[in-house]
C-alpha cells in the first residue's frame, strides 16, 4: 500500500501505469498482481497466478505479518456479519469490493442467522466475476445479487443494488480492504459519505483499512519500493484518524476503530499477533 502521509512512492507512479485509478472494471491481466488473487493466495485458495505468488512471497519477506493480517480481516468479516444480523437485527448487506469466494462468504454467515437476508455483492475483478456463481447460491428465503461494478461508479451501484435492497429499510455496506485501492485522488470519504446517504438512519458501515500507524515507516517505505509496478491497484495506508474519518455520521459500536483482531474477538483466541488493519462497525444516526 501506500501512504498518503509520505511522498508519493514509486509504486503510484507505477500503479497508474498499469490503470489503477482509472474506473471500471479490471483488464483480466497476469502480468501484475491482482487485490482479489493475492488475498485469495493469503487464504489458502487456487485462484491465483505465479505472478499473485511471487508479489506475496516478495511481500511477506518485508512483512511476515501479512499472513496473518488477511486471515484476521476475515476472521472479523465473520464477526462482524454475525454481530449485525444478530444484535444489531439486519437483514440487508451490501458487500463491495467481495473478493474470490471462499469459506464464509457474506450471505452465509448471515442466513446462518436468519435466513430471510438479502445480500448484493460488487466487484471489479474478472475473476470475481468468474467465480460470482458461488455467491448466489441464496437460502430459499433471502436473495443474494452480483453486480459487476467499480466501487467509484458509485451511482451504478446503488441504481442496481436497489433492485434487490429495499433503500428505505436499513442496509449494512461492508467496505472490507477496498478501501486502500482507492487513492485519494479518487476521493474515497466522498464515496463512503455517498453511499451511507442512500441508506436510511439505523444502517451500518463496516470497514477495514490498512493502517499506516500500525506498522513501522522503515517497513512500509521498503514495501511501497517493492510493490513498484508489481500490482494493479495502487494501494493506500491512512492513519486511524483518516479512517475514523469514513465513520463521521455514524455511532461505533463498541470497542470502537481498533486493530481488526482486537473487534469482539473471542477472549480464548491467546494469539499474540499482530495485524496492520483499522476495523470498525458504526450505525448511522
Ligand atoms: C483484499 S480483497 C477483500 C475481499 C473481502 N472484502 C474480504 O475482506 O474478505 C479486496 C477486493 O476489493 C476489490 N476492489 C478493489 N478496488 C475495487 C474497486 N474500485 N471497485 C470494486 N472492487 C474493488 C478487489 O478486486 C478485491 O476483490
Amino acid at each position: 500500500m501506500t501512504s498518503n502521509e509520505a511522498a508519493t512512492p514509486a509504486g503510484a507512479a507505477a500503479a497508474s501505469d498499469t490503470g489503477a485509478g482509472t474506473e471500471g472494471p479490471l483488464p483480466f491481466d497476469t502480468s501484475v498482481a491482482h487485490q482479489a488473487r493475492v488475498y485469495d493466495y493469503l487464504l489458502g485458495g487456487k485462484d491465483n497466478y505465479a505472478v499473485d505468488r511471487a508479489w506475496a512471497q516478495a511481500t511477506l519477506e518485508i512483512w511476515p505479518g501479512m499472513a496473518f493480517t488477511a486471515r484476521a480481516n476475515r476472521a472479523f468479516l465473520g464477526r462482524a456479519v454475525r454481530y449485525l444480523a444478530g444484535e444489531a437485527g439486519i437483514r440487508q448487506f451490501l458487500d463491495i469490493g467481495t473478493g474470490i469466494p471462499t469459506a464464509g462468504n457474506t450471505h452465509q454467515v448471515a442466513q446462518e442467522i436468519a435466513p430471510e437476508s438479502r445480500v448484493v455483492y460488487t466487484d471489479y475483478d474478472p475473476v470475481v466475476l468468474a467465480h460470482a456463481r458461488a455467491l448466489l447460491t441464496s437460502s430459499e428465503a433471502g436473495a443474494t445479487d452480483y453486480i459487476d461494478a467499480d466501487l467509484r461508479d458509485t451511482g451504478n451501484i446503488l441504481t442496481k443494488a436497489a433492485q434487490l435492497l429495499d433503500f428505505t429499510k436499513p442496509v449494512a455496506v461492508t467496505l472490507l480492504l477496498i478501501l486502500p485501492a482507492i487513492p485519494d485522488s479518487d476521493d474515497p470519504h466522498a464515496i463512503v459519505a455517498r453511499l451511507m446517504d442512500a441508506v436510511p438512519s439505523g444502517s451500518y458501515l463496516v470497514i477495514t483499512h490498512g493502517g499506516s500507524d500500525l506498522i513501522e515507516q522503515q517497513q512500509r517505505q521498503n514495501l511501497d519500493r517493492s510493490w513498484s509496478g508489481k500490482i494493479q491497484q495502487q494501494l493506500t495506508w491512512r492513519t486511524h484518524e483518516q479512517v475514523a474519518r469514513f465513520f463521521e455520521g455514524t455511532d461505533l459500536v463498541e470497542p470502537g476503530l481498533v486493530p481488526v483482531e482486537e473487534w469482539r474477538q473471542q477472549p480464548a483466541s491467546g494469539n499474540a499477533d499482530k495485524s496492520a488493519l483499522w476495523a470498525a462497525v458504526g450505525r448511522k444516526r
